[in-house]
């Protein structure tokens, strides 16, 4: 269970996610690294924690023609990364290139529509009136899997449909979850941990609430014994 809560190393150098891996001890055993920490820290940090044996979501959100995403993901495998993500709205091509170059070294999740985009915005990037939001992920969800993705990344509130469209056994990882008495942050709408497993999510991505808590190791393990709670249910 431990390795379905996966804790952003959201910093803004080497030195700082080391010690928030120090606080949290050997208990975290899957970290995110996104873009700010990449750029600051480089291929040289991943391979570091997998060194430390961590598993590492790389989560680049990659959107380039097939063969240059290609070339990325080779790089992301041979780095040792478990997830990396990349975008659906690459199209079938794109994400078909990079699995192949994956070749089951990695798994790529694929990020549907930005959760900064509202309906608006987002009818206004695509030129045509979008009705629900909720649809069209569910539409990249289904194709990108199609297409080789092995997961998707979404809200917890889009997990059931999405779960539901793609095929079984896929990984569906949400963030934006909070635990019921925390503070929202820059988050708008946020699931708990046990509701976020029950409508489907296979892991989380909990970045403040653990890494800001006082106790990080003991906001880690309330996220893991609510995880193992709402799977037992589940089942
Ligand atoms: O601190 P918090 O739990 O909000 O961190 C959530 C993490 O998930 C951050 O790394 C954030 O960039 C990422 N994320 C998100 N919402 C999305 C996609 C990614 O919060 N829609």
């Amino acid at each position: 269970m431990n390795d379905r809560i996966i804790v952003p190393l959201d910093v803004e150098s080497p030195a700082a996610a080391q010690g928030i891996m120090d606080l949290l001890g050997p208990d975290t055993t899957f970290y995110k690294v996104g873009l700010e920490l990449y750029t600051a820290s480089g291929p040289g940090f991943v391979s570091s924690l997998s060194a430390q044996e961590k598993e590492v979501f790389l989560d680049l959100k990659l959107h380039d023609i097939p063969n240059t995403v290609a070339g990325a993901v080779e790089r992301a495998a041979d780095l040792g990364v478990r997830f990396l993500t990349v975008h659906g709205t690459g199209g079938p091509r794109m994400i078909e290139a990079a699995a192949r170059a994956a070749s089951g070294r990695l798994t790529l999740l694929a990020v549907t529509v930005l959760t900064s985009l509202d309906r608006a915005e987002l009818s206004r990037v695509w030129g045509r009136e979008v009705d629900s939001v909720e649809a069209e992920v569910v539409r990249i969800a289904r194709s990108s899997t199609e297409a080789g993705a092995g997961g998707i990344v979404c809200s917890p509130r889009e997990a059931r449909a999405v779960s539901e469209a793609i095929p079984s056994g896929s990984e569906v990882v949400t963030p934006g979850v909070r635990f019921r008495d925390d503070a929202l942050d820059d988050q708008r709408r946020v699931s708990t941990p046990a509701e976020a497993f029950r409508s489907g999510a296979t892991r989380l991505v909990m970045g403040r609430p653990i890494t800001r808590a006082s106790d990080p190791a003991a906001a880690f393990q309330r996220a893991v014994e609510e995880g193992r709670s709402a799977m037992a249910g589940a089942s």
